[in-house]
């Protein structure tokens, strides 16, 4: 659904009385949540010092055997973020990796001519837009997109969310995935055109404006943070968001992507802020008085929610580099966990990855690949992007005939 808001500093002002109105003692609320978010932070930082594994990390083989720990499990869900390894196999991630570039070559990719007006959504961080190409639709993608492996972990992870409501409704089906087309990034060593400041995406001023928005984080929104749980879906489904290329109008538990080469720290990469519910800082951070009546710190419609130095300095610390993953592993953080893309290169190798996250099957999904599938027939890019369109005449480009039977399934092409 879309949401239309046609005078936003009002609509700003009125949230924030309202808001407001639904927490009395603010000040001492937050107070007692920084105090919180402080030594979380403190916790990770010296975790991460010490040489400490701060994202969690599992082996798609334990997934498989039905391995993984309550403990694991709880790690998971407190840091919102998972490395998954193994997915699949370096030789089959590395073939991937030479298909996309030969499909990028004959194609002659880089002759396209990019429109800088047409993707405006990263613009307002202080970086602009790395290695990411606008291709949607090569056969290397739409095969890790239906490869059973992936969908076997994604049912995993989907799982760790409370997908039922009390009365036994269910808010998505955990193990029936929707593809999202997402591109790709291919980055050279020594890229420095560089990388994405830290952000969330899936919605910015949404996240206090839309009444569906205000549902999902009512506890924080009370004043209650402590109960707000990250995992719950209620309401998940049911936001609005304010249309423009590049905002995700899916229902995404995670998002993620698989690795075509092997990164780590140094090379370019993703970096994680892995406090799951940190997101409560964020929403309660423009309500205090210091900040301007027609401010939300930084949230922009139609732009990637920003965490920046101005407001949200208290979390930046946290934010740590993803470790070192291999061909065939996957990166996996929830929805409202904030990231980055290092500004520089400086490793040896290309890092290059498929960005594939988890939509499970609901009706905000299901409506999503209505839209979707009229695009993959025609190459055109995927309807939440900007509509650069490079494919139309690619040739060896995925097609109907290259789904199978579980790819028709994500794909919408059948019922499940
Ligand atoms: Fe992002």
């Amino acid at each position: 659904m879309s949401l239309i808001v046609k005078d936003l500093p009002a609509a700003i002002r009125d949230a924030k009385k309202r808001l407001r109105a639904g927490l009395p003692d603010l000040a001492g609320r937050f107070a007692g949540m920084e105090e919180h978010f402080r030594s979380e932070v403190a916790q990770i930082v010296a975790a991460r010092e010490a040489g400490q594994p701060v994202i969690p990390e599992i082996a798609y083989s334990d997934i498989a055997a039905g391995r993984i720990t309550p403990a694991e499990e709880a790690l998971i869900r407190r840091r919102g973020a998972a490395v998954v390894r193994g997915v699949y196999s370096k030789e089959q991630a590395g073939c991937w990796n030479e298909e996309i570039g030969e499909y990028l070559t004959r194609n002659r990719y880089g002759e396209q001519k990019v429109d800088p007006d047409l993707d405006k959504y990263f613009s307002k961080l202080k970086a602009g837009r790395p290695q990411i190409f606008g291709i949607y639709w090569s056969k290397p993608q739409m095969q890790a997109r239906q490869g059973e492996e992936l969908a076997r972990t994604r049912a995993f992870l989907n799982g760790l969310w409370h997908h039922q409501g009390p009365g036994g409704q269910s808010y998505f089906i955990p193990d029936r995935e929707c593809t999202y087309a997402d591109r790709i990034r291919r980055r050279e060593p020594g890229d420095a055109t560089l990388g994405l400041s830290p952000h969330m995406d899936g919605g910015s001023v949404e996240r206090w404006i839309d009444e569906g928005y205000r549902q999902v984080y009512r506890h924080v929104f009370s004043g209650d943070w402590r109960d707000y749980d990250p995992f719950d879906a209620a309401w998940r489904t049911e936001t609005s968001e304010i249309p423009s290329p590049a905002v995700c109008s899916m229902f995404r538990t995670y998002q993620g992507w698989t690795a075509l080469t092997a990164q780590g720290p140094g090379d370019g990469t993703l970096q994680l802020l892995p406090i799951a519910n940190a997101i409560a800082y964020m929403l309660l951070r423009p309500l205090l008085s210091d900040v301007p009546e027609e401010s939300l710190c930084g949230a922009e419609p139609g732009r990637a929610l920003s965490a920046n130095a101005e407001w949200h300095s208290l979390l930046l610390p946290a934010l740590t580099p993803i470790p070192r993953v291999e061909p065939g592993d996957t990166v996996w953080w929830h929805s409202d966990v904030v990231h980055a893309v290092e500004d520089r290169h400086d490793g040896k190798g290309y890092s290059n990855v498929i960005y594939i996250g988890a939509a499970p099957w609901c009706g905000k999904n299901a409506a999503y690949l209505e839209k979707q599938r009229p695009h993959f027939l025609q190459g055109q890019s995927a309807p939440d992007f900007a509509a650069e369109n490079y494919e139309i005449g690619f040739d060896g480009r995925a097609r109907e005939a290259d789904l199978t039977p579980l790819g028709r399934k994500q794909m919408g092409f059948e019922a499940w």
